[in-house]
Formats: structure tokens, C-alpha cells, sequence
């Protein structure tokens, strides 16, 4: 998109010119992309660059895929190198601006590859909703629910009859006591290849509207369950202890003990399960961004799930059997390789044609291998030499482009960086602005 340079200012603005521009706030979704580049620009203070950064990276598509649209925000893509999962070689597209996360993904697979791999199970798939009412018992409920369900499994087909034709459908439905006079119906459906939050959503307005018509009372409200308990995949691996050390087989075994502590811990202690999940989380979000699927669903179903006994505990287990390290993730896991944004992000196409997963059982249990496979990079690495190595080494890249580097001057930059006791971005800064006087 073009920035026209009518409006441009680099200028500060006064404080009356400022309390002008929020009152524009109100009327915000009614002004033209140029005009919210205007504001957005004057209220910054940008630069007559930084607005034509703004306009650079905006497209048309992309602004019929959100509103109030200013920009498209990108972040790098790269590819672990590579999942073995049930005898099968993956390259994973992985989204993340977080430096070793990528390095640490290929890693533990690499780990993984050098035992039997990753062997993965999808134990439910289906797709959960709920209607909730008020002042009503279940048994009420019950009364008409048993008798009809597979009359009111059919009026939710009706609402969307396509997902049929590709064998899915609504399953079953239940009904359960929330406490406070509070009663859930919940529907559970076969979403196919698709994520189906549209699909589930359209089903439980329908059926909505048909309770309520039959028990006379609004529902508070109908909308699908991101816990994610009927979705769960389980992914597995083992690994030779002698490849955890890079010297020799005996300092392998003291890693693979101190791996198993490190997932003890992280069921005692909700600070450490926390970061524990965060750490296979760096790895499954990667993925699921990758794929144009939402990440914030997969978010909340593993945090829900991982503090499904009433206290928060890591998603992975590790432990020793013989000369062998064996880990173990099950998560909620429900993603879609059509519909949503899958289909409106062509990057989320391509990358599962990277991918080579047609169908949306083996991407769900990919991601969760990746997680797996990040878990035991994390771990490892934790345990042993500890996660700064690594992860310094990268940061010191961010720090460089950060600071203004071009891509010659990074390595420099980064070098010199290495030397320092505490390289920092106001440290970075001063070597790029010393190699331009060069
Ligand atoms: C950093 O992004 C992730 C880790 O903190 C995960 C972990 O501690 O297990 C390294």
C-alpha cells in the first residue's frame, strides 16, 4: 500500500493536538487506511521513514483479514531439521522471534532420532461446546436431552450439513451441574480436518435456540470448550542415556538423571511447571503459527490441562528405564489443516505443503512431538552446560541487528560482542556507530 505524504509529520504535537487526535479515537473504525496511517503516525511522532515502514509492509489481502487495519507485523520463519515421528522424517516450519528455539527444536530431535524416534498417539479428537443455563436443574435438562439426543444431534448437523459429507458430525451430548444453579449441556462433535470453532459455534446456536424454546429459558450462553480434554495426543520417546553427553556414556547417565529430577520438579512446583510448559510451549506455538492456526486456543487447552488435578504440573515426564531416557507428552492438541485462517494465510498453505500433512491427526501429533523434542533440548541443556551458551550466542545476533548492523557488519559486531564480560544493545549501539566511522 501507498503512504501519501499529506499529514507527515515527524513533529512532536502539542498537548491540545494530541487530546484532538483521541477524540478521533471514537469515530476510529470509519477512517480509510491512509487516514489511521495519519493519526497512528502523528501520535508516534514517526518519522517520515518509519511511516513509509508502516505502508511497506501493508497489504490489501491482509486488511480484509482484520479491522482497524494499519500494517502486517512479520516475524521470522525457520525450519527444525528434523522430527523423526513414527519412522517418518519432518521438516517443521517453525515461527518465533526467540533466539535457539529452532536450534534447541532440531536438536532434541536429532536426540530423539538416535533412539527409535518419536512414536505418537491420538488418544480423543473431539471438539467440545457448551450451552449453560441458569435456574434450571439437570434433571430437567436430562428429561428432554436423553430421550432426544439423537434428534438434537441431527437439528446441530442441520446447521452445518457439510461436515457430514466429510464424516464428521455431532457425537454425543451430555449434561452436567456447574454449581449455583448452573447447568451445562455439552455437545461434542467430530470437526474433521478442520479446527471447527465456526462449525461448533454454528451447531450450539442452533441447538441453543431449540432448548430454549422447548424449556422456555434463555441460555446464558452457547459456545465451544478450549480445554481441550476430548482432543488429547500423547507423544513418546526413548533415548540411549550415552547420547546425552557429548563425551562419554557415563556422563550421559548423570544428565538423563538430572533430566528425570528436573520433570520431578516440575510436577511438585507450579514456578518451575510453569517455565517447564513455557519451554514446550516455545516449540508448539512455533508450529501452530506456522500452520495459520490459533495459538492462543492451544494456549489456554495446555495450561487448563496441565492444572487438571487442581494443581499446575509440567506436561512432559521423563524417566529412566535401563540404559534408556524415556519422556512422555500428552496435551490438548486441536488444530485444522483447512478452514480458518489456514486457508486465508498463504504462508500456512505452503508450509504444510513443507510439511508434507495432509490430513489434521498427524499435524496435531507433530506439534506435539515437537514439543516433546523441545522439552528435551530445554532440559538437557538446563541440566548440563546450561541454557545461556546457546542461547548468548544468538542473542548476540538480535543485539547486533538491533543496533543497526547491516548483514556485513553483524559477524564483526557479534565477535566483538563475545569479548565483553556484559554485552548489552547500548554496548552493540556503540561498535556499529564506531564501524560507520570505519
Ligand atoms: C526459555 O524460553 C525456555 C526454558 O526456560 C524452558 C525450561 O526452563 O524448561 C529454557
Amino acid at each position: 500500500m501507498s503512504a501519501s505524504t499529506h499529514g507527515i509529520t515527524g513533529d512532536h504535537m502539542t498537548d491540545d493536538e494530541k487530546r484532538a487526535m483521541k477524540e478521533q479515537f471514537a469515530q476510529f473504525r470509519r477512517l480509510t487506511w491512509q487516514q489511521r496511517l495519519t493519526v497512528a503516525s502523528q501520535l508516534g511522532d514517526l518519522t517520515t521513514i518509519q511511516r513509509q515502514m508502516l505502508a511497506d509492509n501493508a497489504s490489501e489481502d491482509d486488511a480484509l483479514l482484520t479491522e482497524n487495519y494499519l500494517t502486517s507485523y512479520h516475524l521470522p520463519e525457520g525450519l527444525a531439521a528434523t522430527i523423526r515421528m513414527n519412522g517418518h522424517d519432518y521438516l517443521v516450519p517453525m515461527v518465533t522471534e526467540e533466539p535457539s528455539v529452532i536450534a534447541a527444536a532440531s536438536y532434541g530431535g536429532k536426540m530423539a532420532a538416535s533412539g527409535d524416534g518419536i512414536v505418537t498417539r491420538t488418544d480423543t479428537n473431539l471438539l467440545m461446546g457448551q450451552i449453560v443455563f441458569q435456574t434450571v436443574t439437570v434433571a430437567e435438562i436430562s428429561r428432554f436431552v436423553t430421550p432426544n439426543e439423537a434428534k438434537l444431534l441431527s437439528l446441530a448437523n442441520q446447521a452445518h450439513p457439510s461436515i457430514v459429507k466429510y464424516g464428521g458430525g455431532a457425537r454425543k451430548l451430555r449434561v452436567r451441574a456447574l454449581g449455583e444453579g448452573f447447568v451445562s449441556v455439552d455437545l461434542f462433535v467430530d470437526t474433521g480436518e478442520a479446527m471447527g470453532a465456526n462449525i461448533m459455534n454454528s451447531m450450539l446456536e442452533a441447538l441453543g435456540h431449540h432448548l430454549q424454546d422447548v424449556l422456555e429459558q434463555h441460555p446464558v450462553m452457547s459456545i465451544l470448550a478450549n480445554d481441550g480434554q476430548q482432543t488429547l495426543v500423547t507423544a513418546a520417546v526413548n533415548v540411549p542415556v550415552a547420547n546425552l553427553a557429548k563425551r562419554n556414556a557415563a556422563v550421559g547417565l548423570t544428565v538423563a538423571k538430572r533430566i528425570v529430577a528436573a520433570s520431578q520438579i516440575a510436577q511438585l512446583d507450579v514456578s518451575r511447571a510453569t517455565t517447564h510448559n513455557k519451554g514446550i510451549m516455545n516449540g508448539v506455538d512455533a508450529v501452530v503459527m506456522a500452520t495459520g492456526n490459533d495459538w492462543r486456543a492451544v494456549e489456554a487447552s495446555a495450561h487448563a490441562y496441565a492444572a487438571r488435578d487442581g494443581q499446575y504440573r509440567g506436561l512432559s515426564r521423563w524417566q529412566l528405564a535401563g540404559d534408556r531416557l524415556v519422556g512422555a507428552l500428552t496435551m490438548p492438541m486441536h488444530l485444522g489443516v483447512v478452514g480458518g485462517a489456514t486457508a486465508s494465510l498463504p504462508l500456512a498453505k505452503l508450509n504444510q505443503q513443507i510439511l508434507q500433512v495432509k490430513d489434521v491427526a498427524t499435524l496435531n501429533q507433530l506439534t506435539v512431538a515437537l514439543g516433546l523434542a523441545q522439552n528435551l533440548a530445554a532440559l538437557r541443556a538446563l541440566v548440563s552446560e546450561g541454557i545461556q551458551q546457546g542461547h548468548m550466542q544468538l542473542q548476540y545476533r538480535n543485539l547486533a541487528v538491533a543496533a543497526g548492523a547491516t548483514p556485513e557488519q553483524v559477524p564483526t559486531v557479534v565477535e566483538a560482542l563475545k569479548t565483553h564480560a556484559h554485552p548489552s544493545a547500548t554496548l552493540a549501539k556503540a561498535i556499529v556507530t564506531k564501524l560507520n566511522q570505519q
